[in-house]
């Protein structure tokens, strides 16, 4: 059973997140989407608010959970025994940061394997930073998120005035 980890922020998860657990749960037996805590970052949701809400948006692919993890994710991927670490590469102003991890996670457990899938052209501009940017300022995010998220998000964020400019 070949298991692969498909490790981000998920701050919040977006639809080009789940296009790549997708196209990942297709590849592997097994497909774990990984809710990374990062201590020196203040997101927007709860990491439990990050995965029920990736929960609710991969339901309908079989073999894929959901969990959360504070550490090194090589050391995630050893204790579950996973084979596969699967990135989405939205442009090459990604890469010299994803390289630099894979070759970080690479020195630090030789036996799993980054694998990059590239975005699709129609998520290839996407982020959860823009999607805050957009839902904060009351814009449409309705092709940016997964349905299954939507109401959560606009709750969280979109009713928030923009903050006052005047000091
Ligand atoms: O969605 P993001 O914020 O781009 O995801 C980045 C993430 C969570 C995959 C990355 O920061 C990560 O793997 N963090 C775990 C800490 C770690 O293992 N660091 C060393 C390898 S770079």
């Amino acid at each position: 059973m070949a298991k692969a980890i498909c490790p981000g922020s998920f701050d919040p998860v977006t639809r080009g997140h789940i296009d790549i657990i997708a196209r990942a749960s297709g590849l592997f037996d097994e497909v774990v989407a990984l809710v990374v805590v990062n201590p020196v970052k203040v997101p927007c949701f709860t990491a439990v608010e990050r995965a029920a809400m990736l929960r609710r948006s991969v339901a309908h692919l079989p073999n894929v959970s959901v969990d959360i993890y504070q550490g090194l994710l090589a050391n995630y991927v050893r204790q579950v025994g996973a084979v596969g670490i699967v990135k989405g590469l939205r442009a090459m102003s990604d890469f010299e940061y994803e390289f630099q991890m894979t070759l970080t996670n690479h020195k630090l457990l030789p036996q799993a394997e980054t694998i990059f899938l590239s975005s699709t052209v129609d998520n290839l501009y996407l982020s959860s930073s823009l999607v805050k940017q957009v839902a904060q300022y009351q814009g449409s995010i309705v092709d940016f998120v997964p349905p299954e998220v939507l109401p959560d998000i606009e709750q969280r964020l979109g009713c928030r005035s923009p903050t006052s400019i005047a000091r």
